[in-house]
């Protein structure tokens, strides 16, 4: 095997993606005030049913994507950099979905995998110093563009190394042989990009509260740090879930102590960020969304050190019910409402708490944009599949920068509190290799072959390095605290 193999950017060069950018503009006006209402009733949501957005590769036509959730309807954000990228066929959302088709999967997500197997044996190479490392700092030209390299070193922990991987996400365990697809790093081309560092990160987090919140793509990174994280620790005895608690899909909020470190690495679950509740429509309760108020977890959130936010899947058709009768302000219950509309004005919520609740001086906030499926020849129950691709798409030219994702910028833009934006989206949509597909679940476990998950990712894999950008980040601070 090459050592450093360097595969895209062969045909379109205008076509690169991004890493990763710091949007961190301060505004000192305050534009809305908002009346974060509370509703004691949480809506427990049992289902994990999505329709997903797609990429559907099959044929010759160009590829074509939109964020995860995004039905796209009626745009309301511009399109304003949209020399990257190529308009989807046809916006009006209620349009002909050729190209992108809708999917529903279940997620399926397991129990934690509890003992670490002595025979796998860590493949961790040794990080650089950190101290030799030139850490390209000028952040308005932080590469959007870069490529990902062949890198024998990684990954950078196995299923045997971590006992945090949960079932879905563990491809190795369950089944997955081909290996090339924990072996990528992306490097931004305009400037270096270090390497993981586990004891670096862990002095970087000493005493703090780390804090993932979002949906079940945020459980994937959160699992991701702390598979990581454990590199450095001695003693895995040392870190351990404060309640006891296991990780599985049903329970959403976890806190793991790193006893050396006086650390916790937390997640919470919140499907939208805002509220899950319910509300009377004729004669029945419904579950409806209170896009106005924050969701009831939001006082874990609270104190964190580090806060990684997301929300971008649930934001579907068929989970917000088409936008009918499903979106709440106050007392009201909108008849239909565009998910555009909705997702702006639940960001905005969002926003809000964050700027009244967080102290910049002491809690670092990161949202991480939309990570793309990639589906291709059907939907999820008609052979929709990524299991196939063992390799990195070669171009993504033709994928739309997803809508959702220019609302996010939008909205971080007016926070008063800096907000760094992880934007994973360009980097992810070259990795339809990095998807669980059948290896989601154990073997004999499985769905059918006809349903595959090209949703969620593999670990060790892709979430790894959306977590070495947040290293990254990290490091940056640190480094201009000393300047
Ligand atoms: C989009 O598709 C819909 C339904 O197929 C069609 O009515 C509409 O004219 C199309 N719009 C554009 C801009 O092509
Ligand atoms: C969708 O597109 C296909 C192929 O272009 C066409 O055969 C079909 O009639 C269209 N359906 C709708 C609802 O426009
Ligand atoms: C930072 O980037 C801007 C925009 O590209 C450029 O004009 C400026 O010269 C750069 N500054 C440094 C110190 O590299
Ligand atoms: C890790 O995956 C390998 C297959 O590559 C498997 O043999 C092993 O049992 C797995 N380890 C654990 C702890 O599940
Ligand atoms: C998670 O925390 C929230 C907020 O405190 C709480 O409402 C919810 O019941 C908790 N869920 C679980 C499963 O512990
Ligand atoms: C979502 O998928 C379900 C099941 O396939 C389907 O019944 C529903 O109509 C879909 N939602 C939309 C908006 O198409
Ligand atoms: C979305 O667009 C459709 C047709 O273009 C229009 O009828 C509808 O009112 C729009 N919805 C919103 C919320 O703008
Ligand atoms: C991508 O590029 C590599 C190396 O140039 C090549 O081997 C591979 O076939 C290409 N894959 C596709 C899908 O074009
Ligand atoms: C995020 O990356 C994409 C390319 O993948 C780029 O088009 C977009 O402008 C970036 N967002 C920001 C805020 O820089």
């Amino acid at each position: 095997m090459e050592r450093q193999r360097s595969f895209s950017s062969t045909s379109t060069r205008f076509l690169l993606f991004a890493f990763t950018i710091s949007s961190s503009l301060i505004f000192l006006v305050s534009l809305f005030t908002w009346v974060l209402k509370s509703n004691p009733s949480i809506h427990q949501d049992t289902h994990f049913q999505f329709n997903y957005s797609v990429f559907n590769l099959g044929g010759h036509k160009p590829i074509t994507v939109e964020s995860l959730s995004s039905f796209s309807s009626n745009s309301s954000a511009k399109h304003s950099k949209d020399t990257h990228f190529l308009k989807s066929e046809n916006e009006s959302g209620s349009g002909n979905f050729s190209v992108f088709k809708q999917i529903q999967i279940q997620e399926n997500l397991g129990e934690v995998l509890e003992d670490g197997d002595s025979e796998t044996e860590s493949e961790e190479a040794p990080a650089p110093s950190m101290e030799d490392i030139e850490v390209e700092t000028n952040e308005t030209t932080e590469g959007d563009e870069g490529k990902w390299v062949y890198d024998e070193s990684y990954p950078l922990y196995t299923n045997g190394s971590c006992p945090f991987i949960d079932e879905g996400f563990s491809c190795d365990t369950n089944g997955r042989r081909d290996r090339n697809y924990m072996k990528w790093k992306w490097q931004p081309q305009d400037c270096y990009f270090p390497r993981f560092n586990a004891a670096k990160m862990l002095d970087l987090i000493r005493g703090k509260r780390l804090v993932f919140v979002g949906d079940s793509i945020n459980r994937n990174q959160w699992e991701s740090m702390l598979c990581m994280l454990m590199a450095a620790v001695k003693d895995p005895k040392k870190v351990y879930e404060t309640h006891g608690r296991r990780i599985t899909k049903e329970k959403g909020n976890y806190s793991f102590k790193f006893v050396d470190h006086k650390c916790t690495v937390e997640y919470y679950v919140s499907h939208f960020l805002v509220h899950e509740s319910k509300a009377r429509i004729g004669q029945k309760r419904r579950p409806t969304l209170r896009i106005n108020a924050i969701d009831h977890g939001s006082s874990r959130w609270k104190g964190a050190d580090i806060l990684v936010f997301n929300t971008a899947h649930w934001w579907s058709h068929y989970k917000t019910k088409a936008g009918i009768n499903y979106y709440q302000e106050g007392n009201q219950v909108h008849p239909k409402l565009d998910v555009s509309v909705a997702f702006r004005k639940a960001l905005m919520t969002w926003a809000a708490w964050v700027d009244r609740h967080i102290n910049p001086g002491r809690t670092q906030v990161f949202f991480r944009n939309s990570a793309p499926s990639h589906f291709r020849g059907g939907q999820w129950n008609s052979g929709g599949h990524c299991m196939e691709t063992t390799w990195p798409l070669n171009d993504t030219s033709g994928m739309e920068y997803p809508e959702k994702n220019r609302i996010v910028e939008d909205v971080i833009l007016q926070m008063k509190t800096p907000v760094t934006l992880l934007n994973v989206t360009g980097l992810s949509a070259y990795r339809i290799d990095g998807h669980p597909s059948i290896y989601g679940k154990k073997p004999g476990t499985r769905y059918s072959s006809s349903i595959q998950d090209c949703s969620h990712w593999c670990l060790p894999g892709v979430p790894d390095t959306w977590n070495e950008i947040l290293f990254f980040h990290f490091q940056l601070k640190q480094k201009s605290k000393y300047r």
